[in-house]
C-alpha cells in the first residue's frame, strides 16, 4: 500500500475502491479489561438512581470471574473483541485484575495473550477479598509469587492507585517490582480523586497514566515535562456520572493525550472508540481532529508503538473505512454505526494462534486481506 496523492499512486494489483468514504488508521484501544465473567447491571441501575461508584464493585466481578471456566472467559473476550473490531478497533490492550489469586491472574493473562501482544498484569486492581485485613500481605503476593507466575504472559504492569485500592507507596512497590521483572509500567491514576498516581507514573517512566480525571497543576506540569501519555477514558465518566477529564487543559499544556474505552463491566461497559471520540469532542474540549488523533496515534503512543495508529511508510496498514465523507462525522453523527469495515495487521496478529483467519463482516476477506505494510 502507498499513501499520498492519488494522481501519484504507483500501479498496483490490489485495489479497494473506497468510493469517497473516509479511510482512517484503525483505532488503538490502549486500555480495556476484557477477561471477566458476569455483568453489573444492577450496580449500574443503582448508580443511575443516585448511588456513587466505588472501587469496591470490582469484587463482584472477581467472584464471577473466578467461578468461570476458561472456555467461558475466552468466549466473552472474543465476543467483546469482535464487537470492538466492528467499531473500528484494530489493536487493543487488555488486562488481568478480576482474578486476584496467583492461578486466576495467570490464567487471565494466558487467555489474553492468545489474542493480543498488549497484555497487562493488574494483580493490583484491588486488594483481594481474602487479604482485606492484611493489604501488605496482598502487596507482597502481587510483587512476589503472583508476579513470577504472571510476568511470562504480560508486557505491562498496572496498578489502581486510588483511595479504596492502592496508595502511592503500595503502587510504587508494585510497579518497581514489575520493572525489575522486565514489565513496563502503566498506571490507573487520579480517576476518582486527586492523588499521587500521575506523578508516580511520570517518575517511573510509565507509558501511560490512565484516567487523569482529577489533576492538580503540578500533575499537568509533570505530564508535560515527562514521557508519559495521559490516556483519557470518557466511557468511565459517562457510566459513573462523574465530571469529565479536561482534555483541553492537557493539550494546551503540551501533554500527549490518548483516548480509549476502558471497556469493563463496572465503570465503562462500552467497546466503542467512536462513542469515546464523540464524548471527548462534545464534553472534554477536544476538536474532532484531536480526538481522532488521540484514538489512533495517541493510543499507539500509550503503548510505545510507532507501527500502528497512523498510515505512513513502515506502519501496518490497519485501516478503518468509515461510511462518511470525513472523520468529523464520528462526533457529528454520534451513535451511528459508521465503520463500514476494518482490518489489518494488528488484529491479524491478535488472532488466537492456530486459528485460521476468517472473513470478517464488511472487512477484508481471507483472500484479500489489508495486512500489508505501508511502503513509501
Ligand atoms: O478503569 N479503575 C479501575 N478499574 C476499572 C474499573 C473496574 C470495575 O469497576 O470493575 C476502571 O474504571
Ligand atoms: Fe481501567
Amino acid at each position: 500500500m502507498w499513501t499520498g496523492e492519488s494522481s501519484k499512486a504507483p500501479a498496483t494489483d490490489n485495489r479497494v475502491e473506497a468510493g469517497g468514504r473516509t479511510v482512517l488508521p484503525g483505532f488503538v484501544d490502549s486500555h480495556s479489561h476484557l477477561v471477566f465473567a458476569g455483568d453489573r447491571t444492577e450496580e449500574f441501575n443503582a448508580r443511575m438512581s443516585g448511588r456513587a461508584y466505588s472501587a469496591g464493585g470490582i469484587r463482584t466481578t472477581v467472584a464471577a470471574t473466578r467461578a468461570a471456566g476458561d472456555a467461558e472467559l475466552e468466549a466473552n473476550l472474543v465476543r467483546f473483541l469482535d464487537e470492538a473490531l466492528r467499531q473500528g478497533t484494530t489493536t487493543f490492550e487488555t488486562k488481568s485484575g478480576y482474578g486476584l489469586t496467583v492461578g486466576d491472574e495467570a490464567r487471565a493473562l494466558r487467555l489474553a495473550a492468545r489474542h493480543t501482544d498488549e497484555v497487562t498484569y493488574l494483580g493490583a486492581h484491588i486488594v483481594a477479598p481474602e487479604y482485606a485485613r492484611d493489604p501488605a500481605a496482598y502487596v507482597a503476593l502481587v510483587t512476589g509469587e503472583m508476579l513470577d507466575a504472571c510476568a511470562p504472559h504480560a508486557r505491562w504492569i498496572d496498578v489502581f492507585c486510588e483511595k479504596g485500592a492502592f496508595d502511592g507507596d503500595q503502587a510504587r512497590a508494585v510497579l518497581t517490582a514489575g520493572k525489575a521483572k522486565g514489565l513496563h509500567p502503566r498506571v490507573h491514576a487520579n480517576q476518582l480523586s486527586y492523588g499521587p498516581g500521575v506523578q508516580l507514573a511520570v517518575e517511573l517512566d510509565a507509558a501511560s497514566a490512565d484516567h487523569c480525571t482529577h489533576l492538580t497543576d503540578a500533575d499537568v506540569d509533570a505530564l508535560a515535562a515527562g514521557n508519559t501519555v495521559a490516556t483519557l477514558l470518557p466511557g468511565a465518566e459517562f457510566s459513573t456520572r462523574a465530571d469529565w477529564p479536561d482534555a483541553r487543559r492537557l493539550l494546551d499544556a503540551g501533554v500527549t493525550v490518548a483516548l480509549s474505552t476502558d471497556c469493563n463491566p463496572g465503570s465503562s461497559f462500552t467497546s466503542s472508540v467512536p462513542f469515546c471520540v464523540a464524548l471527548a469532542v462534545r464534553d472534554m474540549g477536544m476538536t474532532p481532529d484531536e480526538a481522532v488523533w488521540s484514538a489512533t496515534a495517541g493510543g499507539a503512543a500509550a503503548l510505545r508503538r510507532t507501527d500502528i495508529g497512523r498510515l505512513t511508510p513502515g506502519a501496518y496498514a490497519d485501516l478503518a473505512l468509515l461510511d462518511a465523507p470525513s472523520h468529523v462525522h464520528l462526533a457529528y453523527r454520534p451513535g451511528v454505526p459508521l465503520v463500514a469495515g476494518c482490518g489489518g495487521g494488528a488484529y491479524a496478529r491478535c488472532e488466537p494462534r492456530g486459528r485460521p483467519r476468517t472473513a470478517r463482516r464488511g472487512g477484508p476477506s481471507a483472500d484479500r486481506p489489508w495486512r500489508t505494510s505501508v511502503t513509501p
